[in-house]
């Protein structure tokens, strides 16, 4: 397993934490290929578009020190919840999925990592969102939905998206009057560049 890290996520990660990511990139590369979690990928694919590209997102929340209620939208294997978790374990992560196999999968690996601080959840997002919206501070998600089709079929009402952050990854500039849309660059150990949107509901 690859496990270089980009130096703008090494303020992310203590030892202790590298040791954690280090178990659960296993565990994908392992368990999440057998049990169909996710598709069959090489190590340093992993490595780059699910471990790194997730501590982009985890770089962002941890700025956010007052938000502590984080909900990942569609999170499959974990993916960006479990390492935004890692990273941020005074801060509580609902991974939601309405695929029972994958929050199952899910809950035998939160006793593997041993940390108390993600819940599997399963629900679809439309329920989630609207059984749960007051408690959660930050919405995240990875190769889900796009931005916009999040807001007009999940935020639904005006109630639902006040004030709410979402952090959406993304391939294209993003461009509405509804959001505030800002976009951060990831930049991988391979020089590439991922694209996470964060946008602020009105
Ligand atoms: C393409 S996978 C992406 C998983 C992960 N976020 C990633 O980046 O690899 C999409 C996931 O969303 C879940 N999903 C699709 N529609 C959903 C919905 N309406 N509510 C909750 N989960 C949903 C699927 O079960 C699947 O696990």
């Amino acid at each position: 397993m690859h496990t270089d890290y980009p130096s703008w996520s090494l303020p992310l990660v203590s030892e202790e934490k590298k040791k954690k990511i280090k178990i659960y990139a296993e565990w994908l590369s392992s368990e999440g290929i057998k049990k169909g979690l996710i598709s069959n990928k090489s190590d340093s694919y992993i490595w780059e578009e699910f471990i790194i590209h997730s501590l982009g997102f985890s770089r962002i929340i941890t700025k956010q020190k007052q938000n502590k209620s984080i909900c990942d939208l569609g999170t499959g294997a974990g993916i960006p919840g479990v390492p935004i978790a890692i990273t941020n374990p005074e801060k509580e992560v609902f991974l939601v999925d309405r695929s029972k196999k994958r929050i199952h999968e899910l809950e035998r690996l939160k006793s593997i990592l041993k940390i108390e601080n993600f819940v599997p959840t399963l629900s679809s997002a439309e329920d989630f969102v609207s059984e749960n919206v007051k408690k959660i501070d930050i919405f995240v998600s990875r190769c889900f939905m796009p931005a916009e089709k999040i807001k007009k079929q999940i935020f639904i009402d005006k109630e639902r998206r006040k004030r709410k952050i979402l952090l959406v990854s993304s391939n294209k500039e993003e461009k509405g009057n509804t959001f505030h849309v800002k976009q951060e660059k990831i930049l991988l150990n391979n020089g590439e560049t991922r694209n996470i949107d964060v946008l602020t509901l009105n």
